[in-house]
């Protein structure tokens, strides 16, 4: 090619450049820049522990739930196997129902939260979370599965856990899923493991079936509420003085439906004698720890909090009236 018509190639290939230049960076966005240095040896730390600790519940099966339900061939049989009332079975699973779905949920948003770390350790470490809550949600199958079924989805859960997964702001979402949900599963199965011990007095069995997976559990959740210690004091730190403000609207209607989640299983509760009151003061007050732990002003203190529990009783008793006419 000579003369002119090289001439007007090479203009042509000049002006495409940019063109194609603009069309790589717009569709290759992707977080891919990571830096590979370490920014936070404690989340490095607690991947490490993540990675070391996993568990597959496969190898554990057996022991959980007898396969071919241990020759039990009726819900008489079971219930006796288990060492509980036929009522109390069916209020435990109502309950245990709701973590099934929250597991769900956790799954869900901790692989949004996995998109939007800022740094390589963060981002690997929720990728163990995402499997550490799809492994909860199939322990959650099995017992539902052993015990009875799984029940329909209490709408305040299902209200809070979506309205969690819809928020875009990466503070405001750790905040929801690694204090607030974190929050209320740790003090939730704590709760009942004391009381699967204590006050319900299950077969050895019975806990083996309920109780020991639970407790897999728990050491999982843990390191969930670290993690979110871990990063939130950054995260929190860079927010504006209107985001703390939106934060603190946030988690007041966080709350209110976190609230309406664990006294929407007021009765099955007190079917397995646990007190739904001593379990919200529980959350609350573990969650104003942490928030301590954070150094944070855009979170609510517990008095804030506590102060609403007499309204939220109201409107949430009143709820419950409408659906059940
Ligand atoms: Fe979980
Ligand atoms: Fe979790």
């Amino acid at each position: 090619m000579r003369g002119p018509r090289r001439w007007a190639y090479v203009a042509m290939r000049r002006s495409l450049e940019p063109v194609l230049n603009g069309v790589l960076s717009a569709l290759g966005d992707a977080r891919f820049n990571l830096d590979v240095e370490v920014q936070n040896r404690k989340v490095a730390r607690l991947y490490g522990m993540a990675k070391r600790d996993q568990w597959n519940l496969d190898d554990l099966r057996e022991r959980f739930f007898p396969p071919n339900h241990d020759g039990i061939e009726s819900v008489e049989a079971l219930n006796d196997w288990l060492g509980v009332s036929d009522e109390v079975r069916v209020a435990a699973a109502k309950c245990f129902s709701s973590f099934y779905y929250g597991e769900h949920g956790a799954r869900m948003v901790s692989a949004q939260l996995t998109n939007m770390m800022p740094t390589n350790e963060a981002a690997k470490f929720m990728a163990t979370q995402v499997m550490d809550e799809a492994r909860h949600v199939e322990v959650f199958e099995g017992i539902l599965g052993f015990i009875d079924r799984v029940h329909p989805m209490n709408p305040f859960l299902s209200a809070f856990m979506s309205d969690i997964s819809r928020t875009k702001r990466t503070a405001d979402k750790l905040v929801g899923m690694n204090l607030l949900v974190e929050g209320l599963a740790l003090s939730s199965f704590r709760m009942i493991l004391k009381n699967l011990k204590s006050g319900l007095n299950v077969s050895e069995r019975g806990y083996r079936a309920i109780g020991e997976p639970i407790e897999q559990i728990v050491r999982d959740e843990s390191r969930h509420v670290g993690f979110g210690v871990i990063t939130l004091p950054d995260q929190l730190g860079a927010l504006s003085r209107s985001e703390k403000a939106q934060l603190r609207v946030r988690q007041l209607v966080w709350l209110a439906l976190l609230y309406g989640s664990v006294k929407f299983h007021q009765r099955d509760q007190e079917i397995m004698g646990l007190d739904y009151l001593e379990l919200l003061m529980d959350v609350i007050d573990d969650h104003e720890h942490r928030v301590h732990e954070c150094g944070g002003d855009a979170l609510v203190t517990t008095e804030r909090m506590k102060s609403l529990i007499p309204t939220m009783d109201r409107l949430v008793d009143r709820f419950l009236k409408a659906e059940a006419r």
